[in-house]
């Protein structure tokens, strides 16, 4: 249970008992914590339904709240708010409690089993920053529901079965006619050429260029995909080359920003369930002929703009990027039976998952209950508000991104010099992921923003360098006390200042954040939460002695809270896929 949730219902029992039945009752924090920590809103619903002013509900209520030893102070005030705030005892017991907690305040739904579509790389093509939120926010989105006790598994959902892997066939075949995996007699067992990832780099952009002027070429590469997708051998012999080679390419990028998934499958997995699915389609009378095309009509009386029919096999017999994920919804159900499916895909793509999921119902591919959900997210933008681009207007890649981003890191490590030579590498990675992955997750992931590498690395603001430095001054004071040999009980809590209370009342707090952060699906409102929880550790920091403390209870209390601090605070960056640094 959330600290509101808890409140709420204590406030829910006084309601009752001051007279005030079936009223929906809730407990927030307060708007002005200048005069009370907590509020309920809850009067004016209960004044209508009884007829009475809301402050005469408010003054009952407060009247029966204040027999409660937990608060300090509970009353009724003008046109009828209760205001509440906790006794200093209390809410040092309730972080006890909280420091037991073996999910430390996250709340809890186990029964969720949850398929994460996420990432969505294409073989052969170099991952683009494009590609970055979907792992960043995928990833997140993945850790935050196995916090609150759900089963996540993320799926990549490989662009593996594509045009751009017929480009890629056909600029080869040009380029070594003479290899045997072009022979139409080509037998598995045969001799397949050794790929590079450079060799990739290089042979996709230059195939995607010459096909939009090259009309033959054009056709070779539409031809080499129809054939891939009919398992033509010596085709699927070197598809499995490229994707031994990109795949290897993939994981290397992934495992730099710490994304992982459970599954690899790909676009070419979900073809063992296309004639299922066109199965039940004709069955259920959905799929039609149109233009020599199989579409599904999706459009619905209340669309407000068009949703076109979306289409599940072309005129030419190939099958689509709709095909697929229609077809992967029937695999993920078979494998997994998940409560709920999440696509971490471009704000773009909306149409084409909203096409995909109302044939999904229609088709009854999943039971109804089955959460289809997409979950766009916005673009990121250079500093000149268009989307990121390298400084000669090129695609930005990932892994040269990466590398900026951590060469700055390294430059200022060595600048400060604190760190050991060994470390530095490592230290280097972690703050550039830390930098990457907040300046990402703190702007709600509907929305664009701008990439500034400045500001993300900025040990100001919100930052993940911001967290990541709070957490190392923790870890300096708790490194001496234990050089020096102290000793301290790390469950009991006790206050003895004003900031020592906001710290707590924050770390209280966090369940609220996750169950928002799970709610709406967005890792944005863990990221201010950790960032409120290192301002108010900074007021307590700022005017705390701690080990100097010559008074032992409060050295205890204090050393106890940022000991628990830590803790919430490393359990909020687990989340967004960040790791911490001993020192900085
Ligand atoms: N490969 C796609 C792209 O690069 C993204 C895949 C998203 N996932 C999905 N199930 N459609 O645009």
């Amino acid at each position: 249970m959330t600290m509101t949730e808890r409140l709420t219902d204590i406030a829910a029992k006084a309601f009752a008992e001051a007279g005030y039945t079936d009223v929906p009752v809730a407990v927030t924090f307060s708007d002005r914590p200048d005069l009370c920590q907590f509020q309920s809103n809850s009067c004016f619903a209960a004044a209508k339904q009884y007829k009475k002013a809301p402050f005469m509900v408010a003054d009952d209520v407060a009247a029966v709240l204040g027999r409660n030893e937990i608060f300090e102070k509970a009353e009724g005030v003008k046109p009828g708010f209760i205001n509440l705030t906790l006794t200093d005892k209390a809410i040092a017991e309730m972080t006890g409690e909280l420091s037991a907690d073996e999910h430390l305040g996250v709340p809890q739904y186990d029964n969720e089993m949850i398929v994460i579509d996420y990432g969505g790389p294409n073989v052969a093509k170099p991952l683009h920053v494009g590609h970055l939120r979907s792992a960043i926010i995928g990833q997140s989105l993945k850790l935050i529901a196995r916090a609150c006790g759900c089963t996540a598994v993320g799926d990549t959902h490989l662009g593996d079965w594509g045009l751009q892997i017929g480009l890629v066939i056909a600029e080869l075949e040009e380029r070594h006619p003479e290899w045997a995996v072009f022979s139409p007699d080509f037998r598995e067992g045969g001799e397949v050429p050794e790929l590079t990832a450079e060799m990739l780099t290089e042979v996709y952009p230059t195939a995607s260029a010459k096909s939009k002027t090259d009309e033959a070429f054009r056709d070779k590469a539409h031809t080499a995909t129809f054939d891939l997708q009919n398992r033509r051998e010596g085709y699927i012999a070197l598809w499995k080359e490229i994707m031994r080679v990109s795949g290897a390419d993939l994981k290397s990028n992934y495992d730099k920003l710490n994304v992982d998934f459970e599954y690899w499958y790909g676009e070419s997995d979900a073809d063992a369930y296309i004639p299922e699915l066109m199965d039940i389609l004709e069955k259920k009378g959905l799929s039609y002929e149109s233009d020599g095309a199989l579409v599904v009509d999706v459009a619905e009386e209340t669309d407000k703009a068009p949703v076109p029919p979306v289409i599940v096999r072309k005129s030419d017999g190939s099958s689509i990027y709709a095909t697929t994920d229609l077809a992967t919804i029937i695999q993920r159900e078979r494998d997994f039976a998940p409560s709920k499916i999440w696509y971490v895909i471009d704000n773009r793509q909306e149409m084409h998952l909203t096409q995909v999921f109302r044939c999904a119902r229609k088709a009854g591919l999943v039971p109804e209950s089955t959460e289809l959900s997409f979950l766009g997210f916005g673009t990121m933008n250079g500093k000149d508000g268009k989307p990121y681009k390298t400084r000669d207007g090129g695609v930005m890649r990932l892994s040269d991104m990466i590398g900026t981003v951590t060469d700055a890191a390294l430059a200022r490590i060595e600048e400060q010099g604190k760190v050991s030579e060994a470390d530095r590498e490592e230290y280097a990675r972690r703050i550039g992921v830390a930098a990457i992955k907040f300046g990402d997750l703190i702007n709600h992931r509907a929305k664009d923003y701008i990439f500034d590498m400045d500001k993300f690395l900025s040990a100001e603001g919100k930052t993940g360098v911001y967290i990541l430095y709070t957490v190392s001054r923790i870890n300096s004071i708790l490194r001496k006390a234990a050089e020096q040999g102290i000793t301290f009980d790390e469950d009991k809590f006790e206050i003895f200042t004003d900031s020592e209370r906001e710290l707590m009342l924050k770390l209280l707090g966090s369940g609220e954040s996750w169950k928002t952060a799970f709610a709406e699906r967005a890792p944005s409102f863990i990221c201010e939460n950790v960032y409120q929880i290192c301002v108010s550790f900074s007021h307590f920091y700022h005017e705390s002695r701690i080990i100097d403390e010559e008074d032992a209870a409060k050295k205890n209390a204090r050393l106890a809270l940022i000991t628990l601090t830590r803790r919430i605070i490393t359990a909020h960056l687990d989340a967004l896929g960040i790791e911490t640094v001993e020192m900085m």
